[in-house]
């Protein structure tokens, strides 16, 4: 079954006229990274019920993230009421499968409930009492899922996207003070010694916000407490061509602060938007909707071509970027398809809605079969 997938997948490669010179190394993602990166992709339960999407999964990636399924309101939306039995399946689908997890994510001002850093009034909770929380989630979910993931995005999107305002303003800061990230991360370390910690966020490929996440990477390191690596999200936009110029400078700066660089949620948005960014709250009104019949094959060839310099970038540096991680596997179900603008139709990832591989899968295998 899964032979048959792979060879299957081969075929439309060659017939779409990539300027393939070599062969790939070999058939499949994980494969032909080996030994270099670790290649990933989110998945939702719902994507992993579906037996063609668990296969093209298994076969393709060394490492999962759950789309959902691991944020605090999946877990505990209820004080002290933990329900692991949705997240727990991703780790047996790893297990059976010889692949690695990565949790997503304990603490994040979105997707969350609001009880944790807030009364029934509204108002942020005393520094002592969201602190309590906090602690009391962490405690239990990286203790429950201890050994079974590879590492935790502790903090996700604390940076602020204004430009004179160093951290955002979240319900956790305002209960807390600027010193929640660093106790999530003691948190964690705590509660799962063995497993690495990363800061994950959205456009810190760019200048503004690379500065901070460097300002901040040196303030935990000062406090002494663990950070492995700084988890690039990489919600890219096509049209945005100097994207990976700037994402080149941002892995060097992250390399020189002594972390490394893990890219966390790839994929490249071919649609017309006013906003870049991933901030999950910002919706746009309106927004058009151009390839509602198909994506023109001009328009798969340049993502092809932006996907293949991003993995020249991430080829780089060795031992740097330590792992890839798409945001979903096939353009059907990607978040994309709502987000900034509901209800479009979006292909930011490496397989089309009928599960066959695009020009970009080609792109990606030419560049990590010929490092
Ligand atoms: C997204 C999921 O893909 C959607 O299914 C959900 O409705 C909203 O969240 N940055 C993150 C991810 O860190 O958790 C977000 O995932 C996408 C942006």
């Amino acid at each position: 079954m899964l032979a048959a997938l792979v060879a299957t997948s081969l075929g439309p490669i060659r017939a779409v006229g990539q300027a393939v010179e070599s062969p790939p190394a070999s058939g499949t993602l994980r494969q032909a990274a080996k030994g270099r990166f670790l290649i990933g992709a989110a998945v939702s339960a719902r994507g992993l019920a579906d037996p063609r999407v668990a296969d093209l999964v298994a076969a393709q990636y060394d490492v999962l993230t759950a789309e959902n399924e691991f944020k605090p309101a999946s877990l505990q939306r209820q004080p002290g009421r933990f329900e692991f039995a949705t997240a727990d399946r991703f780790v047996e689908f790893t297990r059976a499968h010889g692949m690695k997890l990565v949790g997503h994510t304990l603490c994040w001002h979105s997707q969350s409930p609001p009880w944790i850093f807030r009364g029934p009034d509204g108002k942020p909770l005393a520094r002592e009492e969201g602190l309590k929380n906090l602690k009391a989630h962490i405690d239990a979910v990286a203790g429950h899922f201890r050994g079974k993931v590879v590492g935790w995005d502790v903090v996700n999107e604390a940076i602020s996207d204004a430009k004179d305002e160093y951290l955002r303003k979240t319900p956790g800061l305002r209960s807390i003070g600027d010193d929640y990230i660093a106790r999530a991360f003691e948190f964690a370390h705590a509660a799962d010694p063995d497993a690495e910690l990363y800061y994950n966020d959205y456009s810190n490929e760019n200048p503004v916000k690379r500065e901070k996440t460097i300002r901040l990477v040196r303030d935990l390191k000062a406090k002494g407490v663990r950070i492995d690596a700084v988890g690039m999200q990489c919600h890219l936009i096509l049209s945005d061509s100097n994207a990976i110029d700037r994402l080149d400078e941002s892995i060097a700066a992250y390399a020189a602060e002594g972390v490394k660089v893990a890219i966390t949620e790839l994929d490249v948005d071919v649609l017309p938007r006013r906003g870049r960014g991933a901030d999950i709250g910002a919706l746009e009104k309106d927004g058009a909707n151009p390839y509602k019949d198909g994506l023109p094959p001009e328009v798969a060839e340049a993502q092809a071509r932006f996907y293949a310099r991003l993995f020249q970038v991430v080829l780089k540096r060795p031992g740097v970027v330590n792992r890839v991680t798409f945001w979903g596997t096939q353009d059907g179900t990607s978040w994309l398809n709502n987000f900034p603008v509901p209800r479009r139709t979006n292909y930011p990832l490496l397989w089309d809605r009928a599960l066959k591989p695009k020009p970009a899968f080609a792109a990606v295998m030419d560049v990590l079969g010929r490092p």
